[in-house]
């Protein structure tokens, strides 16, 4: 993710108000009781469960941030190999060559996930790990090194989830173009194809593309990731089509080699609008204003606004009307049947969702009004990264999503990074964590008692990793990684997610040990 850093701004006490009592941080009405009904134990406990007993309680991770082992057993160079080596492009020249060296330990942090409760991981798969130059032979050492990993992981009974691409690209394609090529969906095709062939005897749930928007956006908009390159928007708009259709070529390889049927999802970061008050033209306002498709939002200013351009084609087979009109002759060209290979039958819609903006309806009697965005109060509740703490992203992000495309919802991606050190008591206190996520959890349950389908949580991350250009500064994890000796701790979040797995969430409103 690569929003922009917080930005406070003055508001009227009208405003205040009206963010303050409803919306953003403050759930006040919100109680798992709403969502079932429920008895307490004598400890206090609730007895019925907020979610069902199917529902996959997780963490997410992706490849190049964890499992280091760069230049091991044949694995090629991706983008990210050769970003981190360029002077100035990640806070204090880090690199992600060890990171987490998940690729040597991952059978001990397997243990950590055992004992946390996890029923389901999410990993990447290292695309030029795979095949070291994109495409062409395949580096079996590689493969290997996945198929350990998910046996490792049905063996602790914790169901693998793999992502085809978390953003490493193979930098032999780059140099041949790779997302601006329209090769480039053949060849993700092939290597999905290679990926299913070997694990889909045991791995029955995939993603294919991570974040598309913020893929695009950090690499081709911004360039503040790898490759770090600063398109026209012609260009980067093209990239997103090739994109599209690269997610629509997996699938089509997913389902034609898989050995078991497969549960294919696309985990795509979504930024609701919030309802700024508590009211209904508030509510209506932001869900216009979540599916908008302004001009303004393909730029960079306004990029991680936009929603519906990174969901309809591949839920709806078209892209917004009214984004392909405002693009003019920046959108991108369409050949016969690129909608067909785009909009691919899925089995769940996977949400990436840290938080959303704020908005309310324009006052009554405007001609063509449209939503106003509320700016968030100062001194409003920040991460340690500096993004907005919104739960109530959690509870209209899924139940638009579900509205408007008709999936399950699977949250693949949420959390919040915080200052984490080992105390002197050689623990890892991390009360915030934990906040945030009863809070996020308890809009979920919110969404769920209201009928949402949900497939599960994953929570991002398992552990502290390489936070792309911000290096290793932002942890992200409910596993401490002590960077130097690479050792691991579980934070206090990670036995409050055990003690709520083992509830199935019922312990949700009891709050922190
Ligand atoms: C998401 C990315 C993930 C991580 C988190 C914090 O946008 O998918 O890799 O960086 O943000």
């Amino acid at each position: 993710m690569t929003r922009p850093r917080s930005i406070s701004h003055n508001l009227t006490r009208r405003e205040f108000l009206s963010v303050s009592g409803a919306s953003a941080l403050s759930l006040p009405h919100l109680r798992v009781a709403e969502a079932a009904p429920t008895s307490q134990t004598s400890s206090g406990e609730q007895t019925t469960p907020p979610f069902s007993k199917d529902f996959l309680w997780g963490a997410a991770t992706s490849a190049y941030q964890i499992e280091g082992a760069a230049r091991e057993d044949g694995k090629g160079v991706s983008v990210w190999d050769e970003f981190v080596r360029k002077p100035g492009k990640i806070r204090d020249g880090q690199k992600g060559d060890v990171a987490c060296d998940f690729y040597h330990r991952y059978a001990e942090d397997i243990l950590h996930m055992r004992d946390m409760g996890l029923t389901a991981f999410r990993f990447s798969l290292s695309w030029p790990r795979v095949l070291p130059e994109g495409t062409g032979s395949v580096n079996q050492k590689g493969l290997d090194f996945y198929s350990r990993l998910v046996d490792a992981l049905l063996a602790a009974g914790i169901a693998p989830i793999a992502t085809l691409f978390h953003w490493d690209t193979p930098l032999a394609l780059h140099r041949r173009s790779s997302w601006l090529s329209r090769d480039m969906p053949q060849w993700f095709g092939d290597y999905a194809a290679v990926v299913t062939r070997a694990l889909s005897d045991r791995v029955t749930h995939w993603l294919t593309i991570n974040e598309p928007r913020s893929f695009i956006g950090g690499a081709y908009v911004t360039g503040v990731q790898a490759p770090g390159e600063k398109l026209a928007r012609a260009e980067y708009m093209r990239a997103a089509h090739i994109t599209f259709l690269a997610h629509g070529r997996a699938v089509q390889a997913i389902r034609a080699n898989t050995h078991r049927p497969a549960q294919i999802g696309y985990a795509c970061d979504v930024s609701p609008s919030l309802p700024a008050a508590d009211s209904a033209a508030d509510a209506a306002a932001a869900r216009e204003s979540t599916f908008a498709s302004p001009l303004d939002h393909f730029s960079g200013a306004h990029w991680w606004r936009e929603n519906a351009w990174w969901l309809d084609p591949v839920f709806l087979g078209r892209y917004p009307a009214s984004a392909l009109a405002a693009l003019g002759k920046d959108a991108p060209q369409i050949l016969a049947g690129d909608m067909e290979t785009i909009h691919q039958s899925l089995d769940f819609l996977g949400a990436n969702i840290y938080g959303g903006w704020l908005v309310r309806a324009a006052a009554p009697g405007q001609l063509n009004a449209q939503p106003e965005e509320v700016h968030f109060p100062a001194g409003f509740p920040l991460t340690a990264f500096g993004w907005q703490v919104t739960p109530d992203a959690m509870y209209w992000g899924p139940k638009w999503l579900h509205e408007r495309y008709q999936m399950p919802i699977f949250i693949t991606e949420n959390g919040c990074s915080s200052c984490d050190w080992i105390s002197l008591d050689d623990k890892v206190h991390d009360p915030q964590r934990i906040d945030f996520t009863a809070r996020y959890l308890l809009a979920l349950a919110r969404a769920s008692a209201e009928g949402v389908p949900l497939r599960g949580y994953l929570h991002w991350s398992l552990l502290d990793n390489f936070e792309w250009q911000e290096g290793y500064t932002q942890r992200f994890g409910m596993i401490f990684v002590d960077f130097p000796s690479r050792r691991r701790i579980p934070k206090d979040s990670a036995l409050w997610y055990a003690r709520l797995i083992k509830s199935y969430g019922a312990s949700l409103n009891v709050g922190p040990d």
